[in-house]
């Protein structure tokens, strides 16, 4: 087929042609951000689900729809390495300023300003390099007591209270979040509480890796109270048809049952493997049925491209231990695996583990669905370990 009409998207975060089986969290969403405009209470929401599932995606069909209804957004990806303080004040002082624009009567914006200075101030004492432009007095007092989740929870109220104001909405898109440190997730739990009491109009959209099994205590029950955490994962059978026969078809091509069948055993249902099979199937057809026989001729190039380009990416950013931890778990399953298990099959005691455990969690590679359990949470990356280390000793 024409590769210029190819009609799949592989790539992280690039918007599929169809986006099959989202409809109840797309509703839910709708639902949340129709309530808060209308000063109505309603849970925020965190999607959570492995790599490649596709909440980056709808994080930003979120974010389309929050414009749509009239909400200001703020977008940002937490990372690894950098605070969210300084990753949040830019696109806050933006909002703000859009905010000023609104011709409405009133003064919280300047006194939203003025706190947002406050908060740059106290981060520029902690952060030396960090600089934003903000020609203001900062509102000595108001978020600048170093302590992020105190001056988060303050600086969104004054933000809340300019938009309310102005009688709109803001939603805050925060992707990655599972990079966020237990504190700045602390912050951000203590800030939508503040929403909630104070029936101000800020939602909180965020998507990441599952983050709730590894909170304790009372963060987690006010979590749990404050926010949803709809669960992104593979599609189902029929969602996955949908997600490769329908944009086919648009382009006025079909595809055999035995295609879709198959696709589904090999991709499990998982978006990006759909995106990615997709797209070699339909370079390799000459003709419309596609049948069976392309899917079986393109497993070479598809499997080379995925561990070229999704695991690869992964692969490399690992240490030597890092990498036997990981290649022992692919030995265990696919599924949850206790970390003793692992420990008993490198041969070691289990407290040795910890410090390669954890740092795979930092990485994102591993998370911990349960207490004293971990898996990958890269789909189907059991089977890549295997294909770049054939044993636990060698080394690629
Ligand atoms: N509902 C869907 N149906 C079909 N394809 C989808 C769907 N959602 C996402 N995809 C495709 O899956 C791929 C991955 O999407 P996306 O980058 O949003 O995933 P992600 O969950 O954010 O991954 P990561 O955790 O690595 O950031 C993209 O190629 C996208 O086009
Ligand atoms: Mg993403």
């Amino acid at each position: 087929m024409d590769p210029i009409k190819n009609p799949f998207s592989p790539g992280a975060g690039s918007p599929p042609p169809e986006l099959a089986g989202r409809a109840p969290v797309l509703e839910q969403a709708r639902i949340l951000l129709g309530r808060v405009l209308s000063g109505k209470p309603e849970k925020s929401l965190m999607l959570t689900g492995l790599r490649g599932v596709g909440k980056t995606v709808l994080l930003n069909e979120v974010r389309r729809m929050a414009q749509e209804a009239g909400y200001r957004t703020v977008l940002v990806e937490a990372h690894e390495d950098k605070a969210l303080g300084p990753l949040i004040a830019a696109p806050l002082k933006t909002v703000f300023f859009e905010l000023d624009r609104i011709a409405l009567a009133g003064d919280r914006v300047k006194r939203g300003l003025r706190v947002l200075r406050s908060f740059l101030g106290s981060m520029k004492v902690k952060l030396g390099e960090f600089e934003i432009g903000l020609d203001i007095e900062p509102e000595t007092g108001a978020a600048d007591s170093g302590d992020i989740e105190i001056d988060f929870p303050n600086l969104l109220e004054a933000l809340g209270e300019a938009a309310k104001e102005k009688k709109t909405a803001v939603a805050l898109l925060i992707d990655e979040i599972q990079y966020l440190s237990q504190k700045e997730l602390g912050a951000i739990i203590m800030g939508m509480h503040r929403m909630q009491q104070r029936q101000l109009p800020v939602v909180l959209l965020g998507a990441g890796l599952p983050v709730l099994p590894g909170l304790a205590g009372e963060s987690k029950s006010y979590a749990e109270r404050l926010f949803a955490f709809p669960d992104v994962g593979a599609l189902s059978q029929a969602d996955s048809n949908k997600a490769i026969c329908e944009p086919a078809a648009a382009e006025g091509v079909e595809i055999s049952d035995l295609v879709l069948a198959e696709t589904f055993r090999l991709t499990k249902g998982y978006p990006y493997f759909i995106q990615e099979w997709g797209y070699q199937i339909w370079n390799l057809a000459q003709s419309s049925p596609i049948e069976l026989g392309i899917v079986q001729g393109a497993a070479d190039s598809v499997i080379k491209r995925l561990d070229q380009n999704f695991f690869r990416v992964r692969f490399d950013r690992l240490t030597p231990s890092e990498k036997s931890f990981l290649r022992a778990m692919a030995e265990l399953g696919s599924g949850a695996i206790r970390s003793g298990d692992i420990a008993n099959y490198l041969g070691v005691k289990v407290n040795s583990i910890g410090p390669v455990r954890a740092k795979l969690i930092k990485k994102g590679m591993i998370y911990s669905p349960a207490y004293g359990d971990i898996a990958f949470t890269v789909p189907l990356f059991d089977e890549f370990m295997k294909r770049a280390m054939p044993t636990l000793s060698s080394t690629k």
